[in-house]
């Protein structure tokens, strides 16, 4: 079962909040075990320093549980995968210096993985996987990219975001509402009951394909500003077609790039990545454009949408085929460049 001719990858990820690990053998991931950092709840967003603590804490339990669940030895491993970019630097340094030093005891290569990259690699874990090319809206708290693929590893951005992140609107705005820290989750779930079309946010008109959503904050900032002056509990009674209609701005938004793009560059394989294409708008939006031009839609599953060494052990899968490895001097950075 564990012979030498499999290729058998321990990945791990801690480029944020989430300490995972994950086994994949021969591109099938066997475990995918995910941590999810609860600290940061009371500070309205990600601490770093106590994001790299949690990271200490749970690194080795959850590598263990890994393999365990995947029913393999430390033995076996082939290769160590991390994420080396982008991200909290004291968090990567957490997950880069354990693959270190496993890799350096196990005498195995070393993997590094671009953390954006698997993101949208995440739409290779499970069948049907998409025929290239393919065009990716990834969709996080820390980006939005509009990603051309013509191979697993050979991808091009054609557009980001020149201000906010998608999520980082859907955090921002679901604080300014009071709702506790992550709010993307909340407001998607309020918006299930609220009116879209309530209130009216403007639509950014940036041209080409890169988005803004600074400016969709701070209108929903001052439109809030403006509603609790008259009526303290605005917020409070209306609080379902707010976030239905900040949903359906950010959306929109999004999906008008995302269209365009798809034209210019004639595909017609589309999908979305991230942590925000756990949205129900968006996958909603996303699956009526596919229809509307008979073009293929993939939607990964949750679990692989947000924060998860899966997508980090396909990529090194896919990284190893072509032997793309790093050494003990690899550093991890907080910003780096596709590649
Ligand atoms: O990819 P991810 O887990 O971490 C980053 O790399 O940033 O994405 C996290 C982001 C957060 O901003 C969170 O609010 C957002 O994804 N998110 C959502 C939903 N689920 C997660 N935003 C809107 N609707 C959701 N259902
Ligand atoms: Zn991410």
């Amino acid at each position: 079962m564990e012979s030498e001719q499999h290729q058998i990858i321990l990945a791990i990820e801690s480029s944020c909040d989430e300490t995972s690990a994950s086994v994949v053998r021969d591109g099938v991931v066997l475990s995918n075990i995910i941590a999810t950092q609860k600290v940061h709840e009371e500070y309205g967003g990600v601490v770093p320093e106590l994001a790299s603590r949690a990271h200490l804490q749970n690194i080795v339990p959850v590598v263990d549980q890994a393999l365990k669940a995947a029913q393999i030895s430390k033995e076996s491993l082939h290769a160590i995968a991390f994420t080396q970019a982008p991200g909290l630097l004291g968090a990567l340094l957490v997950g880069s210096s354990f693959a270190k030093g496993l890799a350096q005891a196990l005498d195995i290569p070393l993997i590094p993985v671009h953390h954006m990259q698997a993101h949208v690699l995440a739409h290779f874990i499970e069948d049907p996987k998409p025929t290239f090319p393919f065009l990716c809206l990834t969709v996080s708290g820390g980006h939005t990219q509009i990603v051309l693929c013509h191979a697993p590893l050979d991808m091009e951005i054609l557009g980001e975001t020149i201000d906010d992140a998608a999520g980082e609107a859907f955090d921002k705005i679901a604080k300014m509402l009071e709702l506790p820290y992550p709010g993307g989750p909340l407001i998607d779930k309020y918006a299930q009951e609220g009116n879209p079309r309530a209130f009216e946010f403007p639509i950014p008109n940036l041209e080409g394909l890169n988005f803004s959503f600074s400016g969709v904050k701070t209108a929903v900032l001052y439109f809030l500003q403006k509603k609790k002056a008259i009526d303290p509990d605005f917020v409070k009674e209306n609080l379902k077609d707010i976030c239905a209609s900040v949903q359906y701005t950010i959306v929109k938004a999004l999906m008008k790039k995302f269209e365009k793009a798809a034209k210019a560059y004639g595909v017609s394989h589309i999908g979305v990545a991230g942590g925000v294409s756990a949205n129900s708008g968006l996958r909603t939006a996303i699956s009526e454009l596919g229809q509307k031009y008979k073009w293929q839609v993939y939607l990964p599953k949750f679990e692989y949408c947000t924060d998860n060494a899966a997508m980090i052990a396909i990529t090194a899968h896919y990284k190893m085929l072509q032997k793309e490895f790093t050494d003990l001097k690899a550093v991890p950075t907080a910003r780096a460049a596709w590649k």
